[in-house]
């Protein structure tokens, strides 16, 4: 069965690469293409080649979903600036995606003719956040960042910092866009496109963004951005994916049975964090 997908929906699967056993590491190998194989094999610390296995057999069994073409056959071709997008197959068209993984957390979204972007990092307490803010913010999202007490100081900063990321990833020219050329407001969470950018196509202008935040376990965060206006009425849905349903998916026999959880009736999913 392939997952229906509307023009005003984004699906967002998130998964824990710190439960996954070696059986289930195994059958997410099943999925890899030989480069993903490769690379996965060159990470220094083994918690992050975990991480990248994980993101890309749950993407690739995503995508399977959704396209019905097998996991291991999808085939990606990357933009001048390294975001892959799928490579023509028959019945793939308009469908985009994004992936994100870090220790303890990976995810996968997606949507249909719309620019995504979707970034997960761990909040962690060992960040100079004041320093890093000063160097990497615009000035309005450093003055943002003051006067609040350090836990939601810290809090913000991140939230800040992955709602930027998957603006970026959502253009698709990451580290190319400038990271002042654009400000995030967190209540409700919002970009807004500065000076630098206004006029250039790919940034788009404020009114053409469309963001949420979520916090899919604690010490977490996520952020999806979808080129879309605010009042377009766009659907996310978020959905946990466990390690037995992804080896299922991956072809493993000893899998949980029932394909991929956001089509089990629905009750995994959990409506738009924020209302909107
Ligand atoms: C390429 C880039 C977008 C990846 O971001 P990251 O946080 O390091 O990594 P993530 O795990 O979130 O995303 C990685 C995945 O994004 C996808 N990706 C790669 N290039 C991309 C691009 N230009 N645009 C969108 N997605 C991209 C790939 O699927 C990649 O997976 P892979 O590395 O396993 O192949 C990053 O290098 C970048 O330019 N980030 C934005 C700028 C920044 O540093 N912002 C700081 C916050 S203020």
């Amino acid at each position: 069965m392939v997952l229906s997908l509307g023009h005003d929906e984004i699906l967002v699967w998130f998964f824990r690469p710190d439960i996954v056993e070696d059986r289930h590491l195994a059958a997410f190998g099943q999925v890899l293409d030989d480069a993903e194989r490769a690379r996965a094999g060159r990470f220094h610390f083994p918690e992050d080649s975990r991480s990248y296995c994980c993101a890309h057999a749950l993407g690739r069994c995503v995508l399977q979903a959704a396209t019905g073409v097998p996991a291991r056959d999808i085939r990606f071709r990357d933009n001048a600036h390294g975001k892959p997008e799928l490579d023509g197959e028959p019945g793939v068209s308009g469908l985009r995606f994004n992936l994100s993984h870090t220790r303890g957390l990976v995810c996968c979204g997606i949507t249909r003719n719309r620019d995504l972007g979707v970034d997960v990092e761990c909040v962690s307490r060992d960040v100079d956040v004041d320093d890093l803010a000063r160097r990497v913010f615009a000035p309005e999202e450093v003055a943002s960042l003051q006067g609040l007490a350090e836990e939601a100081r810290c809090e913000a900063f991140y939230s800040i910092w992955v709602l930027k990321e998957a603006y970026t990833k959502a253009v698709g020219r990451g580290l190319s866009i400038p990271l002042d050329g654009f400000s995030i407001r967190l209540d409700p969470p919002c970009i807004e496109i500065g000076a630098l950018l206004r006029g250039d196509p790919d940034a788009g202008s404020t009114d053409e963004w469309d963001v949420r935040l979520m916090h899919p376990m604690p010490g977490y965060v996520l952020a999806a951005a979808v080129r879309a206006a605010p009042g377009d009425g766009m659907l996310y849905r978020f959905c946990e994916m466990t390690p037995d349903a992804l080896a299922s998916l991956c072809g493993d026999p000893d899998g949980e049975e029932g394909g991929l959880p956001i089509l089990d009736g629905g009750q995994d999913i959990l409506p738009n964090m924020h209302g909107g």
